[in-house]
């Protein structure tokens, strides 16, 4: 492969080499079979393009506003954790090439970087994942310090009751650190800062995953949708719900006072054979009625595939895997040139489909298989 990527898929691969096995598994892999993670992907591609000509498009701008901040892009850094795995410096490259890119970045509440640490680093406009632990003071906690530190939402993810069956990561005793010839100096404790004083940082099973053993350990599987109400009375900031499928749930999200929906699987690492996230968007979007913003993650690999979440309704695309291999691959670096190829991408995207602003994008200017077999 060239040295440098040209798209971000090439990454994966640069990632691949860079990290001990265990970690690369750990960021790449899906539940079970491993369905949705490819169908993620795959629903893209069988969405086409109805592009307009004839169109003035010498200026493009991807600008737009998220939760009435404006940035540069419809694209946001999805939450995703223990980037010291990838990177020595963690959280805090990631949040720099945000803060660079000017995008949001969504910190995961098991980051291991503190949400202090990741605040003082630099400007980036920054939201802050949680899970509900049955501890739920812990979580408020969290939620305060966050709200201290700057953050300026909540994104509740609430498709992890429990944690799915991660095969890879059972059978690399995920968490263990084992002496691995050529790795050995980058293999370290995964450590959740934030816990510090507070819980355990880390869990040490002797058979399969460490990382599951924490997420039975601390995971409120009780959790429910009479509880929006109680992190509602302990926040102002605004509460995002992510994991969100279904048109039912949607309503209920709107219902429970969600500023904003995410629709996602977990990136598959949840439930599998789920519906790959951009085939029920819509769904979700139609049942929102315009009252919240709706957006998405899952399988979005190209500025194209950002296009497509714009024309069916989501108002920006969260990037996951993609942002840990840039990160794992080259750093600070790294995370900056997967956000930038993908505003590129996107950028000309908008350019050949005769759309020179976010807003120009409608649902006219693509057509899924549905639509096509009718
Ligand atoms: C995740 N995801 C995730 N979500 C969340 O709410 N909190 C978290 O801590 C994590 N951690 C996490 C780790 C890793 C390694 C991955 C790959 C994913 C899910 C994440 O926010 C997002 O939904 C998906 O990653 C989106 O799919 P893609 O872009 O990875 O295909």
């Amino acid at each position: 492969m060239a040295e440098d990527p040209v798209n971000v898929n090439e990454y994966q691969e640069l990632a691949r080499q860079a990290l001990p096995k265990m970690y690369y598994d750990f960021y790449a892999g899906g539940a079970e079979d491993q369905y949705t993670l490819k169908e993620n992907v795959e629903a893209f591609r069988r969405i086409m393009f109805r592009p307009r000509v004839l169109i003035d498009v010498s200026k493009i701008s991807l600008s737009t506003t998220i939760l009435g901040y404006n940035v540069s892009a419809p694209i946001m850094i999805a939450p995703t954790s223990m980037h010291k795995l990838a990177h020595p410096e963690g959280e805090v490259a990631t949040a720099r090439a945000a803060a660079a890119c000017n995008v949001i970045m969504i910190v995961s509440y098991s980051s291991m970087c503190t949400v202090e640490e990741v605040a003082s680093s630099c400007d980036a406009i920054r939201f802050f994942q949680i899970y509900v632990y049955k501890r739920r003071d812990i979580t408020a906690q969290l939620v305060r310090r966050a709200e201290r530190s700057g953050y300026k939402a909540i994104v509740l993810t609430v498709d992890v009751p429990r944690l799915g069956k991660r095969e890879a990561d059972i059978k690399n005793n995920l968490g263990t650190v084992k002496l691995s010839l050529s790795f050995y100096d980058r293999m370290i404790q995964p450590q959740l800062k934030n816990f510090e004083g507070l819980l355990p940082t880390q869990v040490v099973s002797d058979e399969g995953s460490n990382f599951k053993a924490y997420a039975d350990l601390t995971l409120d599987a009780s959790l429910s949708w009479k509880d929006i109400g109680w992190l509602r009375s302990i926040t102002k900031l605004p509460i995002l719900i992510k994991g969100v499928l279904t048109h039912e749930d949607a309503i209920k999200a709107v219902e429970a006072g969600a500023a904003g929906i995410v629709v996602s699987n977990h990136g598959a690492r949840q439930l599998d054979h789920t519906p790959a996230t951009i085939s029920v968007l819509e769904e979700v979007v139609h049942a929102v009625k315009g009252k919240v913003p709706v957006f998405v993650d899952g399988g979005v690999r190209r500025g194209t595939d950002i296009f497509k979440a714009l024309a069916l309704g989501a108002q920006a695309v969260l990037i996951g895997r993609p942002v840990v291999y840039g990160l794992a691959a080259k750093g600070e670096t790294g995370v900056r040139r997967v956000t930038e190829m993908l505003k590129d991408e996107l950028e000309l995207t908008m350019a050949l489909s005769g759309c020179p602003t976010i807003k120009d994008i409608t649902r006219g200017h693509v057509i899924t298989d549905r639509e096509r077999l009718q």
